[in-house]
């Protein structure tokens, strides 16, 4: 008897607990903070800057999307500096492989040296032998990031409009496609993006970090809610739109927040992914330890080498159901 009213006890609280929790998100949902700012365009030299129409292509592969029997279900796309061979083969080899309902894509800004070096020379063989390298004639940089997430989402709006879905994703990251793929044929077409979602992130004001942002580049002292850039997905249609409002975001270097900026024009807000019945999130942007059944559960988790995707693909593909 008082062993079946505590067991109730227990169920009560799980159950208030799951109200509450899902009532903050709603409610977190329904505000986008105290007082944004009003979006005003941005003057035409400061667009300029990241404009992917300042920029031209060097390598495009226009019919990328349409060379296959139907448009692709889920765009994978991989920002990547060109020397980066090794990371762009592992890719190919684990969850970047060529299937039926993906189409994975590398995206590459000018090497040092540019269009005359030796890293380009071995670039272009690769994308002949290859056939999924993108690049454009902007310095390959950390702080160019942001220009490259840009001329990705032009690239997919103007090239692939017919896909549902893309991922911006880091080479170092343990894609779970199978999953995530049958996650997706369940999740909104329109207006969808979710990733690691980071709601409380303020710009470092520090001249030693690496985030450094000053108060001239970005005056407010919150940044709105946005998915960690390790790897997000998204549905199409929100490619054309995040082009469209960088035209009113001032450029910043980092690209996950500025693209969160964006959504915010939009009043578009990234959502969680939870995974059922831990409540964890499906996007672990961090670096676990590999498990196979641990990792046939989530979505991502970040900051492995090239060997050591290879190493743990092989072992996840060979039975990735005998858990
Ligand atoms: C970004 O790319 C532009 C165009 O190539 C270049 O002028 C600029 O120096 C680059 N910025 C950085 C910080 O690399
Ligand atoms: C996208 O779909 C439309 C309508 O079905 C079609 O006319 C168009 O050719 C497709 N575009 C590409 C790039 O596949």
């Amino acid at each position: 008897m008082r062993r079946r009213s505590l067991w109730r006890l227990v169920k009560l609280v799980a159950a208030a607990l799951a109200l509450v929790l899902s009532a903050h998100i709603l409610l977190s949902g329904l505000t986008y903070g105290k007082h944004p700012p009003k979006p005003s365009l941005l003057p035409a030299e400061e667009y300029r800057l990241i404009s992917p129409e300042t920029y031209e292509y060097v390598l495009k592969r226009p019919a990328a999307c349409a060379d296959r029997t139907g448009p692709p279900f889920l765009v994978l796309m991989v920002p990547v500096a060109p020397a980066e061979a090794a990371a762009r083969e592992a890719v190919r080899k684990t969850w970047g492989a060529p299937s039926e309902d993906t189409l994975t894509l590398f995206f590459v800004g000018l090497p040092e040296g540019g269009r005359g070096s030796r890293v380009q020379a071995l670039l272009e063989e690769e994308s002949s032998a290859r056939a999924d390298i993108i690049q454009m004639n902007f310095q390959d940089s950390y702080q160019n990031l942001t220009v490259k997430t840009m001329m990705m989402m032009s690239w997919l709006a103007t090239h692939c409009p017919n896909a549902s879905y893309a991922m911006k994703v880091d080479t170092d990251v343990f894609v779970n496609v199978f999953y995530l793929l049958r996650r997706l044929r369940g999740s909104p077409g329109r207006d969808f993006i979710t990733g690691s979602v980071i709601s409380d992130g303020r710009p470092r004001r520090s001249r030693d970090s690496k985030w450094h942002l000053s108060e001239e580049v970005y005056p407010e002292d919150s940044f709105p809610p946005y998915v960690s850039g390790a790897g997000y997905v998204f549905s199409a249609d929100l490619a054309p739109r995040i082009s469209w409002a960088s035209r009113f975001v001032r450029p910043i270097p980092l690209e996950d927040v500025y693209v969160g900026l964006c959504l915010r024009v939009l009043a578009v807000r990234p959502v969680y992914s939870l995974g059922l019945p831990t409540f964890r999130s499906l996007f672990e942007v961090r670096r676990l330890q590999y498990d196979r059944c641990a990792f046939a559960r989530l979505v991502l988790a970040n900051g492995f080498k090239p060997s050591q995707l290879l190493h743990m693909w092989r072992d996840f593909t060979r039975d990735p159901s005998g858990c």
